[in-house]
This record gives C-alpha cells, sequence and structure tokens, in this order.
C-alpha cells in the first residue's frame, strides 16, 4: 500500500501527469499476457533515469513495492503487482539511441518494441536476431529481464547472447553499467549475465547494449505436413543430426493448426496431423542446397507435403500465423495455462506422445507447438477456470508434465520464466541450497525486499 503522503511525493518526483491512480490505468497495468489480474496503488511513467533512482529510494523508506514493467507481454506474470505498490512503466524510455554500423552494436533505451529495433538495423544491413512470438509488442527491457528466446534461437541463440551490457537502477538507487560496449570484456563478476532473466527482481534495465550480426541475404521459408506429431518431432532430431542448422524449426500440431488455419494462406492436406514451419538462411547456393536437404530428410520421415513461401509477403503471412498460435488456441477453450518445457531434442517425440496421454487422462485438450529445434515445446492446458474440476485436473496434469519433463533430463522453462505461475513448482527442479544462494543473491541486490517481491521463489519473497 503506498501512503497519501508518499504519493505525494512520488507527484513531485515524477510531475503529476506523469503519475496515475485512475481505475482504467490501474486495470490496464495490473494484468498482462496470462491474464491475471492484480491491483496496483499507482502506475508511474518516469521519463528519466534519475527518476526511477529517486522512486527506489522512496519506496525503500515507505516500505511500498515498484514493479518494473515493459509492454505486458510476459507468460508468467513477472510484471504483475501482486502485493500492489507502484508499477514503473517504461513506455518513455522508447529511444533507439544509436546503431553503430563500424562496431556492429545498437544502443537502446529499455522500452524499444524489439521489431522497431530489427526494422531499424535491417536498415543499414545489420541484423539482431532473438525474435520472440510477441515481437511486435514486446520490449528489449522486457524480452532482457525475461531472457526471450523465440523463433531464431535454434540457430541464433536468445537475448542473452547479444546482450554486451546494461544501464540499471539498483533496488537501492544506485545507478550502474554493467558490461561493456567492446566485442570482449571480462573485467569482473559477469553482473550482465545475472541481471538477464532476473524477471525485474534485481534491477530496473533502464538502457541495454546490444551485439548486432550482418544481415543474411537470402531467406527460404518452407512448410512441411506430416501425418502424425511423434514423427514430426522425430524428423526434427534428423534434421539437426544432418548438421543442417535452420535459423527456424518450428512444430504445430493439429489442433493448432486448425486454429490458425485460416491465417496461414498455403493450402493443408486434410491427413495433416502436425506440421514444420521451416526457415532457412544465408547466401542462396547454400539456402538452396540445405532446403534440399531437409526435404530430403522429411520425405525419408514420411512427410505428406511441402509448401514453400515463395514470396516475401507469403513468407510473412506464415510467420504471423504461427506468432497468433499462442492467443489463437483460447478458440479451444476459454482459459489455459501455458508452459515452456524444452526437453533434449531427441526426447520430444516422448513428450509430445505423453501430452497425449495426459490429453487423454484428463479429457481436456492440450495444444501442442513451439520452437523444436529447440526441444522446447508449448503445452497449453486448455480449461474454464470457472470450472473446479478443471482447474483440479489442470494443476496435477502441470505437475506430472514437469516430473515427466525433469525425469528427461529437461528444465520447467525455457523462455518465458518462473514469475508466478510457475513459482509453486521451482523446487522441482532448483534444489534448497541453490534457492538458498539465489535468495541471498535478492538481498544483496534488494535488502528490503522492494523490487518485484513475490516472484520466483515459492515463499514468495
Ligand atoms: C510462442 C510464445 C508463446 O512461441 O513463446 O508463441
Ligand atoms: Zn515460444
Amino acid at each position: 500500500m503506498i501512503s497519501k503522503q508518499a504519493l505525494r511525493k512520488l507527484s513531485r518526483i515524477l510531475g503529476p501527469e506523469a503519475i496515475s491512480t485512475c481505475r482504467d490505468v490501474l486495470d490496464h497495468y495490473g494484468t498482462d499476457a496470462t491474464k491475471l489480474a492484480y491491483s496496483p496503488d499507482a502506475v508511474a511513467f518516469p521519463g528519466h533515469i534519475r527518476e526511477i533512482a529517486d522512486i527506489l529510494r522512496l519506496a525503500n523508506h515507505e516500505g511500498f513495492p515498484v514493479v518494473p514493467r515493459g509492454a505486458g507481454s510476459g507468460k508468467s506474470g513477472g510484471a504483475l503487482p501482486v502485493q500492489g505498490g507502484l508499477i514503473l512503466a517504461m513506455d518513455r524510455f522508447d529511444r533507439i539511441l544509436e546503431i553503430d554500423e563500424s562496431n556492429h552494436i545498437a544502443k537502446v533505451e529499455s522500452g524499444v518494441i524489439t521489431a522497431r529495433l530489427q526494422e531499424e538495423v535491417e536498415k543499414v544491413g545489420l541484423f539482431y536476431p532473438p525474435d520472440p512470438a510477441s515481437i511486435h509488442i514486446s520490449t528489449i527491457g522486457g524480452n532482457v529481464a525475461e531472457c526471450a528466446g523465440g523463433l531464431r534461437a535454434v540457430k541464433y541463440g536468445v537475448t542473452r547472447d547479444y546482450v554486451l551490457g546494461l544501464t540499471v537502477v539498483l533496488p537501492t538507487g544506485n545507478i550502474i553499467k554493467t558490461g561493456v560496449e567492446t566485442a570482449k570484456g571480462v573485467v569482473g563478476y559477469d553482473l550482465t549475465r545475472l541481471l538477464i532473466g532476473s524477471e525485474g527482481t534485481l534491477a530496473v534495465i533502464v538502457g541495454v547494449t546490444l551485439r548486432l550480426i550482418p544481415k543474411p541475404v537470402f531467406t527460404r521459408s518452407m512448410m512441411v505436413f506430416f501425418k502424425d506429431p511423434c514423427t514430426t518431432v522425430k524428423a526434427v532430431s534428423e534434421i539437426m543430426r544432418s548438421k543442417v542448422v535452420p535459423t527456424a524449426l518450428e512444430f504445430m500440431d493439429r489442433n493448432c493448426i486448425e486454429c490458425v488455419r485460416n491465417e496461414i494462406g498455403l493450402s493443408i492436406p486434410k491427413s495433416t496431423g502436425a506440421l514444420l514451419l521451416i526457415e532457412l538462411d544465408g547466401d542462396r547456393a547454400l539456402t538452396r542446397r540445405e532446403t534440399d536437404t531437409v526435404k530430403e530428410i522429411c520425405s525419408q520421415m514420411g512427410a505428406i507435403d511441402f509448401q514453400a513461401a515463395s514470396t516475401k509477403k507469403k513468407r510473412e503471412r506464415l510467420w504471423e500465423a504461427r506468432r497468433n498460435v499462442s492467443p489463437a488456441v483460447y478458440k479451444l477453450k476459454p482459459d489455459k495455462v501455458s508452459e515452456d518445457v524444452v526437453v533434449p531434442r531427441n526426447r520430444m517425440a516422448d513428450l509430445v506422445s505423453y501430452v497425449n496421454r495426459l490429453s487423454q487422462k484428463y479429457g481436456l485438450p492440450m495444444p501442442v507447438y513451439g520452437h523444436a529445434g529447440d526441444g522446447n515445446i508449448h503445452v497449453n492446458m486448455m480449461l474454464d477456470k470457472k470450472n473446479p474440476d478443471e482447474l483440479t485436473k489442470v494443476d496435477k496434469a502441470v505437475r506430472e508434465l514437469f516430473q515427466k519433463v525433469l525425469d528427461m533430463k529437461g528444465t520447467l522453462s525455457g523462455e518465458h520464466g518462473i514469475g508466478i505461475t510457475k513459482a509453486p513448482y521451482l523446487s522441482m527442479e532448483i534444489s534448497k541450497p541453490a534457492q538458498e544462494l539465489m535468495i541471498r543473491v535478492k538481498k544483496a541486490f534488494d535488502p528490503n525486499g522492494i523490487l518485484n517481491p513475490g516472484k520466483i521463489f515459492p515463499q514468495r519473497i
């Protein structure tokens, strides 16, 4: 709870127009892509790093929570104000400060929309590869806070692989820079890596220095149809075994295909049980050779059809359809619990058939899609949250799924983070001493626990 006196002080720090307690603003900033909702006491729209430092000092003094927020596109509740307090909306930090062509670096503020950065760097022949499905709405700061993955991770890696340095405000109000603006750097502990994926619990990210690479000259996208999902994911292991590394290697089962069928823009054979969406990039000759190899492998694995997206427009339509799978599965049921588990690639067929059995056991649709090239599968447990029986079933199914994933030497989250939705399961993967160490790290950054409390750890510190 923020006291009236603290609200007055906030208004003095920010100016009265940059803080809001209007109901509709609180409602908008109290929810995110999980569709869960909490009410903050106020929403701040800082415009300068000094204001953030002053807010955090005040929060320590007055004892109210501060929750940093990018676009609210997070899937695990990282930006939700679960203990009320102040939302720190980074909307005004939306400037691309520099694109340095000779050093292949971009300096941006954390509220820049990721797709906008991509477009700008591509204008000068450079490339920022991380490509979360939410790219048109999510921000670089949010991507860094969650270590977003996405569609191109199989070839190019995830957000962490492109962050050279950060400018952050510590929960105590100190402003620090981490990392470097050079290609290499090993001075001191790697605070940059510690902050990436820390889900807004260790510092407020204000500026990001990103590594860029030259833009690939040629890109080819295709869709490959199979009769059954297990063969489809087995084909993924075979492609990777052939040493061809596609830019994207995405899987969709029949349920997901049905949900975006009209958006795909290519014809889908009747007997399709699952498909792969494949993108290859590089120079023209190499891409052609790799396309032939991939096609041959898929044929040997029983593919029933191939469709190439021949024009840029068709290619974009195809990938937009893929980006829309997550919201589109709501066509099946009003609510979902959406997971982003990862298993070794050669265990994906076991995982997909296990999810199928879980779906039958509990009588609930569980559409499956995701970044098959990474073994990172989105399992969507569809339900109606108003039905207590379905809620209980999904609770059980999630725990069973996670146990299976860990038995396969997998991990609970590849890209969405723990936030609040997976906090009850953290102890299934992270040992007690490791959790205690993480909590000591949290306390070293945030002794009074004011920054984004109630996240990651089961005891909700
Ligand atoms: C996706 C998001 C949900 O891959 O991670 O669509
Ligand atoms: Zn994903």
